[in-house]
C-alpha cells in the first residue's frame, strides 16, 4: 500500500487549522502543508507571537508551537501544496448561498468547485482527495466529474471525512473524538484510500472508533448530526417558552429528562438561541436538499428547527423591551458577550447580533463587552445585516474592553454568551454602577439568581 508522506489542506480556517495541527502532532513522519488564498490569515498563522494566531481555541497555540515549521507549514502557495501532496483535504467554507437558485438555503459550493478545478489543473500524479468541509449529499459525484475531466491519466480517489469538532473545545474534540467517519468507494482503490486515511487517525484514535461507510452515508451523516443537535436545542427552547407561562423551570426539566438514558443529558441547555457557522447553515441546506427531492414534509419538519431558533432570539429581545416599560429608546443596554458560545472569538450567526439588531430597531444604545471579540468584528457583524447604516451603528453601539465600564449607567444588562468570568464578577459593585431599577436578562441562565436578587437586581432568565 502506498504510504502517505505529504498532506495538503486547502483552507486554513476553524476546521483546517486545528485539525491539521493535531494530525501533524500525532503523525510526525508526515509533512502537513496548510494553504489558503487569504494572505492575512496565513501571516497570522505564521506569527511568532502565538497570541496572534487567527483563531482562539484552548490548547491550539500549544499544538502549533510543537509542530509549526517542523512538520506543519502554513502558506499561500496553493499550487505547490497540491503538487507535493499524496492526500489533499478540502476544508474551505461552504456558506449559505446569498444569490440565485437556493438563495438563503442551499450551500454555496463555489469555493469547493474552485478547489477541485485547481487540483485537476495542477496535479501530475495520483491523489486522494478528502472532503473535510460539510457538503450536501452527493457532492463527491460533482468533484469526481471535475477531477476526471482533465484526461491526463491522473487518478483521484475521493473520500468524505466530515469534521465533528465544536468550537471552543476543538483541540479536545480532535484529541478524543467520539468517532472518525470516513466514506469512500467500495472498489479496491477506494478501500485502499479509506485504509490510508484511517491509518492517519489510528495514530491516536482507537481503531474501533474509526468508521468506514459509503461516501453518501458519510456526507449525509454530517448534516444529520448537526440537524439532530440543533433540533435538541430548539426543542428545549420551545419548552422554555412554555415554562415561562407555567412556572415550570426549564433547567429542572432538562435535568429530569436528561437522566433518562434514552434522551441523555447533553445539549439540553436552554439559551437565547443557537448560533455558530454550522447549525443554521447545515439545517437550511438539509431543508433545501429535501425540497429538491420533492420531500416537502421532510423539509418542513427541519425548517421548524430554524423558525423556533429565530423565535427564541426575537423573544429574548422582546422580553428586554417589555420589561423596560415597553421602550428601550435612548436607553443603555449592556451586552455581556458577543461570541456565539464561550471559549471562542467566532461570532458567526451569534444570537447577540440579532438581539442587538432588534434593539437597534427600537433605538436602544448598546455597550458590548466580550473577552475575545474585537470591536471591528462586532461592527462588521451588524453592518453585514444591512438593516442600519454604518454611521448609526457606530453612534449607537459602543464596544469596551472593561466589563465594569460596559455596565456603568446601564438601564439593563443582557448576558448573551456564557463566559465563565461573568459569573464571578463583583455584582455588588456592578449594582452600584447601574441605573435603578437594576435589571439583568440572563440569556444563558448562568448567573446566581439568589445572590443577585439579594443584592437588589431584578433578573429574568430563559424558561423560568
Ligand atoms: P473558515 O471560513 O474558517 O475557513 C475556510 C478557509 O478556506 C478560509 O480561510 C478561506 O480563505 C479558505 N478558502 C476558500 N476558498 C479557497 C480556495 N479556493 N483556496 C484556498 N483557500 C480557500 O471555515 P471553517 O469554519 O473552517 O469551515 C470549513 C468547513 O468545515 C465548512 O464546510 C464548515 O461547514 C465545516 N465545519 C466547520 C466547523 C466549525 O466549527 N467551524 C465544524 C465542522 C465542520
Ligand atoms: C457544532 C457541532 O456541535 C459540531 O459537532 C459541528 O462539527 C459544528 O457545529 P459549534 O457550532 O462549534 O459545533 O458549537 P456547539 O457547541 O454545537 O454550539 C452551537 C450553538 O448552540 C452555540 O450557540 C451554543 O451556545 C448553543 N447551544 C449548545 C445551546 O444553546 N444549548 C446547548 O445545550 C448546546
Amino acid at each position: 500500500m502506498k504510504e502517505i508522506k505529504n498532506i495538503c489542506c486547502i483552507g486554513a480556517g476553524y476546521v483546517g487549522g486545528p485539525t491539521m495541527a493535531v494530525i501533524a502532532l500525532k503523525n510526525p513522519h508526515i509533512k502537513v502543508n496548510i494553504v489558503d488564498i487569504n494572505k492575512e490569515r496565513i501571516d497570522d498563522w505564521n506569527d511568532e507571537d502565538l497570541d496572534l494566531l487567527p483563531i482562539y481555541e484552548p490548547g491550539l497555540a500549544e499544538v502549533v508551537a510543537q509542530t509549526r515549521n517542523k512538520n506543519l507549514f502554513f502558506s499561500t502557495d496553493v499550487k505547490k501544496g497540491i503538487q507535493e501532496a499524496d492526500m489533499i483535504f478540502i476544508s474551505v467554507n461552504t456558506p449559505t448561498k446569498t444569490y440565485g437558485k437556493g438563495k438563503g438555503q442551499a450551500a454555496d459550493l463555489k469555493y469547493i468547485e474552485l478547489c477541485a478545478r485547481q487540483i485537476a489543473e495542477v496535479a501530475t500524479d495520483d491523489k486522494i482527495v478528502v472532503e473535510k468541509s460539510t457538503l450536501p449529499v452527493r457532492t463527491a459525484e460533482a468533484l469526481k466529474s471535475i477531477l476526471s475531466s482533465t484526461g491526463n491519466g491522473v487518478n483521484f480517489e475521493i473520500l468524505s471525512n466530515p469534521e465533528f469538532l465544536a468550537e471552543g473545545t476543538a483541540i479536545d474534540d480532535l484529541m478524543n473524538p467520539d468517532r472518525v467517519l470516513i466514506g469512500g468507494d467500495d472498489t479496491p482503490t477506494g478501500q485502499e484510500a479509506k485504509d490510508l486515511l484511517s491509518g492517519i487517525y489510528e495514530a491516536w484514535v482507537p481503531k474501533k472508533q474509526v468508521l468506514q461507510t459509503n461516501v453518501w452515508s458519510s456526507e449525509l451523516s454530517k448534516l444529520t448530526a448537526n440537524a439532530f443537535l440543533a433540533q435538541r436545542i430548539s426543542s428545549i427552547n420551545a419548552m422554555s417558552a412554555l415554562c415561562e407561562k407555567t412556572e415550570a423551570d426549564v433547567d429542572e426539566i432538562a435535568r429530569a429528562i436528561g437522566m433518562d438514558s434514552r434522551i441523555g443529558a447533553k445539549f439540553l441547555k436552554s439559551s437565547v438561541g443557537f448560533g455558530g457557522s454550522c447549525f443554521q447553515k447545515d439545517v437550511l441546506n438539509l431543508v433545501y436538499i429535501a425540497k429538491s427531492y420533492g420531500l416537502d414534509e421532510v423539509a418542513e419538519y427541519w425548517d421548524q428547527v430554524i423558525k423556533l431558533n429565530d423565535y427564541q432570539k426575537r423573544r429574548f429581545a422582546d422580553n428586554i423591551i417589555k420589561n423596560s416599560y415597553n421602550t428601550v429608546s435612548g436607553k443603555n443596554i449592556a451586552f455581556y458577550g458577543w461570541a456565539f458560545k464561550k471559549e471562542t472569538n467566532d461570532t458567526r450567526e451569534s444570537a447577540a447580533i440579532y438581539v442587538a439588531d432588534h434593539l437597534l430597531d427600537e433605538q436602544a444604545n448598546i455597550v458590548v463587552y466580550d473577552p475575545k471579540v474585537t470591536a471591528e468584528r462586532i461592527y462588521a457583524d451588524l453592518e453585514y445585516l444591512n438593516t442600519h447604516s454604518p454611521e448609526e451603528i457606530r453612534e449607537r453601539v459602543k464596544v469596551v474592553n472593561d466589563p465594569y465600564e460596559a455596565i456603568t449607567g446601564a438601564h439593563a444588562i443582557a448576558v448573551l454568551t456564557e463566559w465563565d468570568e461573568f459569573i464571578n464578577y463583583d455584582w455588588e459593585h456592578i449594582y452600584k454602577l447601574v441605573l435603578k431599577p437594576a435589571s439583568i436578562f440572563d440569556g444563558r441562565n448562568i448567573l446566581e439568581v439568589g445572590h443577585l436578587k439579594k443584592i437588589g437586581f431584578s433578573i429574568k432568565n430563559i424558561g423560568k
